[in-house]
């Protein structure tokens, strides 16, 4: 059976994707209408959660698949991971943070968390306990952002030779990046958890 076009290629499949979603979208629009704050608030929202799945995607795969196939694989094939699937791996989890962080950011503005009276024109009613959640979501965010950019990816060059590193330097180095990629393990299942919660739970 020939193959088609739309699953050639997984960059095929990930923009038909897009486009079904970009259609589905337009079509609930053009039938029930929106205005600006609702739409601004689904974009962001949209590239928020798209992004946030592929950074929360990649530490899962960090920590349950690449690190045990690191630790388990004999020089050559632990040579042929850092080669192959670690800087991608790393490029997609550095970029993808970048987005999360900004999106969630903006969305601040049309949810309300941030300058709601400027936004709305007039003050809204802010549940204490939804802010609490939001901002203490965002607080483990901000430190998930910090260890990928000031320990696990200065660390991650030496590990993989990109930066210059004794072979104490290297150890020293994988182990810090472990522990770190553990440390946004345990901090994205609260963050995601509480970001649901203060968007749904009143
Ligand atoms: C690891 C990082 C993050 C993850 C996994 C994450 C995940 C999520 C998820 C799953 C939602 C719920 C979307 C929905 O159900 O409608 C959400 C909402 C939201 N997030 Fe994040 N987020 C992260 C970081 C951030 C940061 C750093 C900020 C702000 C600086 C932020 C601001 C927001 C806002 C304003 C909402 C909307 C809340 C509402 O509708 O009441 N997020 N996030």
């Amino acid at each position: 059976m020939p193959m088609p076009a739309i699953l050639s290629s997984a960059r095929n499949a990930l923009l038909t994707g897009i486009a079904l979603a970009t259609v589905a979208v337009l079509a609930a629009i053009a039938a029930s209408g929106t205005d600006w704050i609702g739409f601004s608030s689904f974009v962001l929202r949209a590239i928020h959660v798209m992004s946030a799945i592929i950074w929360v995607g990649m530490i899962w795969f960090v920590n349950f698949i690449q690190h045990p196939a690191v630790v388990g694989a004999d020089d050559a094939g632990r040579a042929t991971l850092f080669r192959l699937v670690v800087p991608k791996v790393a490029t997609l989890f550095r970029h993808a943070s970048h987005l999360v962080l900004l999106s969630g950011a903006l969305l601040l503005l049309p949810t309300g968390y941030l300058l709601a009276s400027w936004v709305y024109g007039a003050p809204i009613h802010m549940p204490m306990t939804k802010a609490l959640l939001l901002w203490g979501a965002a607080a483990g965010a901000v430190a998930m952002w910090v260890f990928v950019h000031v320990i696990i990816w200065p660390n991650l060059q030496i590990v993989l030779g990109a930066q210059p590193g004794s072979a104490e330097e290297k150890a020293a180095a994988r182990a810090k990046v472990a522990l770190y990629a553990r440390a946004n393990l345990l901090l994205a299942v609260p963050v995601t958890v509480l970001m649901v919660a203060a968007a749904h739970l009143f």
